[in-house]
C-alpha cells in the first residue's frame, strides 16, 4: 500500500486526476471502476478541465460504478446516476453505452448483481477503481462486518452512513436505507486502486485502515492485501498516522 500525504482536498483531486488520466493515456480502452460522493468531485472537475484541452479522449473507455441506492429514479437529483451524469459524464466524451450503474430498481436484483459482475470479468476486470472511504471505514457500500467474499448486490445501510449522506436529502428520513453495492471481492479483483480521503472526519478510518488489523469491521482494511493500492490523503485525514 503506498500512501501519498498531500496538503488539500485540491491537491488530492489533481494527484488522482493525474492517475487516472495516466491510465486512459497508455489504455484507451480502460476499465474504470468509480464511485461517488463528496470526495471524488473535485478530481471529476480536474479530468473536466484536460478534456477541455484537448488532452484526454474518453471515446473507448468503459466505467462501473461502485453503488446505486435502492429504489431511487434514476432521474432523482439524489440517485448516484443524476450525480455521475452531472459531476462527470454529461461533460466528457464517453458513450452512454459503456457507462454501468448498478440497477437499483431491478425487478430481479440478484440476476441484474450476477450479470453486473459478470460483464465486468467479459470486458477483462477493472483497470482501476477509485474508492472514497466512509467514516466507519466502508468502501462502495460494503459496511462494517461486510463479506469479504461478496461481489455485487442489496445491502442495508448503517445508521451513521443514513446520517452521513442524510446532508444531501431534504430529510433523513428521505435517505435509502438500502443499497446495491460492488462487493469487495468485486474490488478486490481490479488491477489498481486508488483511494482518496480528505478531512478530519476520516481520519480514525485512514489510521485503522493503515496500521490496524486486517478485518471485516473496518473493511477498507482489506486493501493492505492487494498488489497495487496508492492511498491520496490530505492533511487532515492523515493527522492520526504516524502517531
Ligand atoms: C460512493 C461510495 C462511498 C463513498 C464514501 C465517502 O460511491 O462508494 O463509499 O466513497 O461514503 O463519501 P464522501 O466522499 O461523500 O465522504
Amino acid at each position: 500500500m503506498k500512501i501519498v500525504i498531500v496538503e488539500n482536498y485540491e491537491e488530492m483531486s489533481k494527484r488522482a486526476a493525474v492517475i487516472f488520466a495516466s491510465q486512459i493515456v497508455l489504455k484507451p480502452d480502460s476499465v474504470l471502476g468509480l464511485a461517488t460522493g463528496s470526495t471524488t468531485i473535485g478530481m471529476y472537475k480536474e479530468l473536466i478541465n484536460i478534456y477541455g484541452r484537448d488532452a484526454l479522449d474518453f471515446s473507448k473507455v468503459s466505467t462501473f460504478n461502485l453503488d446505486e441506492y435502492y429504489k431511487l429514479d434514476e432521474d432523482n437529483e439524489q440517485s448516484y446516476n443524476y450525480f455521475m451524469n452531472e459531476n462527470f459524464f454529461n461533460h466528457v466524451n464517453i458513450k452512454r453505452d459503456n457507462i454501468n450503474m448498478p440497477n437499483g430498481k431491478s425487478e430481479d436484483t440478484v440476476r441484474d448483481c450476477a450479470r453486473y459482475d459478470k460483464k465486468i470479468v467479459d470486458l477483462g476486470g477493472i483497470d482501476l477503481q477509485v474508492l472514497g472511504i466512509g467514516a466507519n471505514g466502508h468502501i462502495g457500500f460494503n459496511e462494517p462486518n461486510t463479506n469479504f467474499e461478496a461481489e455485487t448486490r442489496l445491502v442495508e445501510l448503517e445508521k451513521q452512513t443514513i446520517k452521513a449522506n442524510s446532508r444531501f436529502f431534504n430529510s433523513i428520513g428521505e435517505v435509502p436505507t438500502k443499497a446495491v453495492s460492488m462487493g469487495i471481492k468485486t474490488i478486490m479483483q481490479s488491477k489498481k486502486i486508488i483511494l482518496l480521503a480528505s478531512g478530519i472526519e476520516k481520519a480514525d478510518a485512514i489510521e485503522k485502515a493503515v496500521n490496524g488489523k486486517i478485518t471485516p469491521e473496518l473493511p477498507a482494511s482489506i486493501l493492505n492485501l492487494h498488489k497495487d493500492v496508492i492511498i491520496i490523503v490530505d492533511r487532515d485525514a492523515a493527522s492520526l498516522l504516524n502517531k
